[in-house]
């Protein structure tokens, strides 16, 4: 072997792609990551990627803010659980297992560590504004916060706004009365259960302990639902104790910098006419839903009712769920998709990003639509369609595997559309 070759095979490949110094962290391993990581590298400086970067272990010997948030125990397991669900976490530590991310299961969630990453690569600074019109479980909210990048998140649905809040509000919620909260779970539990809210230690009335207490006794219905080993009350106590975990842990890591915590605003409203004036966001981001994969209503039916929200109601509001027959529903949707593209387009500053991240599934679409696959259009290929026709085009798409049986969509897309 000759000596280039060598040299070629030692110096290997991050060396080529990012500046000497940066350091990629673990678990960076589909060509995705590596791309946003390379994108976050060449657009911010260094200073930068220490406060903000989403990619990276750390620059010039100096560890990243993301690496301290994430690192230690990722998350607070029984010690009976098995070692698959632990490596689970640890592979997932820096992409979805840190802040209040995983405070709740939400089906469609985005990855936060990518979310960073696309608020970075969209230009967005401390102090400017970003809107997620349809922000389900708040991720964008929660990293644009820890960034110190103002948000605003819409979403219909009254339970995605709850949990937003609690997300939010966990990164500074007093520790200490949340920790006595796993004393009192059996009080708590029993407030909750039988709706009654006069039992509750005054120390839990204020909305954001209240709200904290509700949506783990909310979780612990989802799991007692799916599990026999534990009874309900069981699974409403290690709930506690895990939330309380994970709020330890991100309030520990941004001590010192609470200050530098941007404003959220979580509403319950409507994508397809968002109340902002034109031209005032800095950027948009957001995952509409795939109307035939998810139906977020069912999966978060008992949460609902139990929030007292009318869900025939609600039904009509939400993308994709509303119309008879599938063809029906396709129609109906890409109709709501070009108003929210209109609406994206004209609330958004001149030369600003709106990324949307869509996953598709040409052989579903392909039966709902009675056509061979080859003649189908994707999704993404839809919304770069209608973005266009409202000034967002198309300046990079990155697709993304979607691994996992049970997932329906193969394949996801980042459209980084820019406003003309
Ligand atoms: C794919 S999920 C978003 C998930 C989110 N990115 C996250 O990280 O959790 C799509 C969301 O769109 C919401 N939605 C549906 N119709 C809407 C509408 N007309 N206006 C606002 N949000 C809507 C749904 O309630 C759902 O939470």
């Amino acid at each position: 072997m000759n000596q280039d070759n060598t040299r070629i095979i030692s110096e290997g490949m991050a060396s080529r792609l990012l500046p000497l110094g940066y350091e990629l962290l673990p678990g960076v391993s589909e060509v995705y990551e590596l791309e946003l990581a390379y994108l976050e590298s060449r657009l911010l400086n260094k200073e930068e990627i220490l406060r903000n970067g989403a990619y990276f272990t750390c620059v010039d010997n100096r560890y990243t803010q993301h690496y301290l948030m994430c690192k230690g125990e990722p998350i607070k397991l029984p010690q009976y659980s098995s070692s698959r669900l632990k490596s689970f976490f640890q592979i997932n530590q820096f992409k979805t297992g840190y802040a209040t991310h995983g405070l709740f299961p939400y089906r469609g969630k985005f990855h936060p560590q990518m979310i960073k990453a696309l608020i970075n690569i969209m230009g967005l600074k401390r102090g400017d504004l970003i809107l997620d019109p349809m922000m389900g479980s708040g991720t964008t909210l929660i990293e644009a916060r820890l960034m110190g990048v103002r948000s605003i998140g819409i979403d219909t649905s009254p339970f995605c706004r709850f949990m937003t809040q609690v997300k939010l509000d966990g990164l500074t919620i007093p520790l200490e009365t949340i920790k006595n909260a796993i004393n009192d779970f059996k009080v708590i539990y029993n407030c909750f259960a039988l709706k009654n809210e006069s039992k509750l230690p005054e120390d839990y009335s204020p909305p954001s302990i209240y709200n904290f207490l509700l949506l783990a006794y909310l979780d612990s219905v989802g799991y007692s639902e799916r599990s026999q080993k534990k009874s309900h009350l069981e699974q409403f106590k290690a709930i506690i104790e895990r939330y309380v975990f994970v709020v330890e842990k991100i309030q520990q890591s941004i001590i010192g910098t609470e200050n530098e915590l941007a404003e959220a605003v979580a509403i319950e409203g409507d994508a397809r006419c968002l109340t902002m004036d034109d031209h005032s966001i800095d950027g948009i981001l957001f995952s509409p839903p795939y109307s035939f994969a998810i139906d977020y209503l069912k999966n978060d039916s008992y949460h609902l009712s139990y929030l007292g929200v009318d869900i025939k109601q609600l039904q009509e509001k939400m993308v994709g769920l509303h119309g008879h027959t599938f063809r029906e529903k396709f129609d109906l949707y890409l109709k709501d998709m070009k108003t929210i593209l209109a609406e994206c387009s004209r609330v958004l500053r001149k030369g600003k990003f709106c990324t949307v991240i869509i996953g598709t599934n040409e052989n579903q679409l392909s039966k709902i639509l009675k056509k061979p696959v080859e003649k189908i259009k994707g999704l993404d290929e839809i919304i770069i369609e209608l973005g266009n026709l409202f000034g967002l085009k198309l300046v990079r798409k990155i697709e993304r595997q979607i691994t996992g049986i049970a997932n329906t969509m193969r394949t996801e897309s980042i459209l980084l559309l820019q406003k003309d």
